[in-house]
């Protein structure tokens, strides 16, 4: 005998639809086409997933699962944010061995990077979104290569990429078995 409802049990299922969402700053494509040159040329060697060009960022908020009747308040905490725009000078690049990520970073990194974050952050919380994580663990960093397989590999010799930030943006993402695909939301100025 079978213990399945009439209705094949459907209403204890349903969850409410949720979206993997994350705020961060997105390069032109210029530098992002020159951070995947040094990423593709990093994993020839090194091995690992490359980054696609076109989702080369730095995340400035992670967020996580959310309702999609959320998103709205997500939105609406970030423009409320009052931050500048600033150049960020990527000079840095490095493989932690913990997660075997490959990254790009700034050995300067300027105060209204930190401004803005916290000022989003702040934002956030206030709208009740749990950005904790985040607030303690903050490390601006570009993603490069993940899954590096040669931790011993040489890392790229200096170079100093500019990229001026004007904008943020909300992001969702989207994950299969081939990695992320990512979808703009919405787009946030930096004055
Ligand atoms: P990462 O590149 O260092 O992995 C989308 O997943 C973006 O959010 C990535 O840039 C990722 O950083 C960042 N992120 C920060 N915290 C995360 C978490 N707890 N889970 C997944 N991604 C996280």
């Amino acid at each position: 005998m079978s213990n399945v409802p009439a209705d094949g049990g459907s209403q204890r299922n349903e969850r409410p639809e949720t979206a993997r969402v994350f705020f961060a700053l997105w390069p032109s494509p210029e530098v992002a086409q020159q951070l995947s040159a040094v990423a593709d040329a990093f994993a020839q060697y090194a091995g690992g997933r490359v980054t696609h060009q076109a989702t080369v960022h730095l995340t400035l908020a992670f967020i996580g699962d959310v309702t999609l009747e959320r998103l709205p308040d997500l939105e609406r905490a970030a423009r409320n944010v009052r931050a500048e725009a600033f150049d960020l000078t990527l000079d840095q690049f490095g493989l932690w061995h913990h997660n075997r990520l490959f990254w790009a970073g700034c050995s300067v990194v300027p105060p209204p990077l930190f401004e803005l974050a916290r000022a989003l952050s702040d934002a956030l919380q206030a709208a009740g979104f749990d950005v904790a994580d985040t607030r303690r663990n903050f490390t601006p960093h570009v993603t490069l290569v993940r899954k590096v397989k040669v931790l011993g590999a040489p890392l790229p010799p200096g170079q100093t990429l500019p990229w001026r930030c004007t904008k943020f943006v909300l992001v969702r993402s989207q994950l299969s078995a081939t990695g992320a695909s990512y979808q703009t939301l919405a787009e946030f100025s930096l004055s």
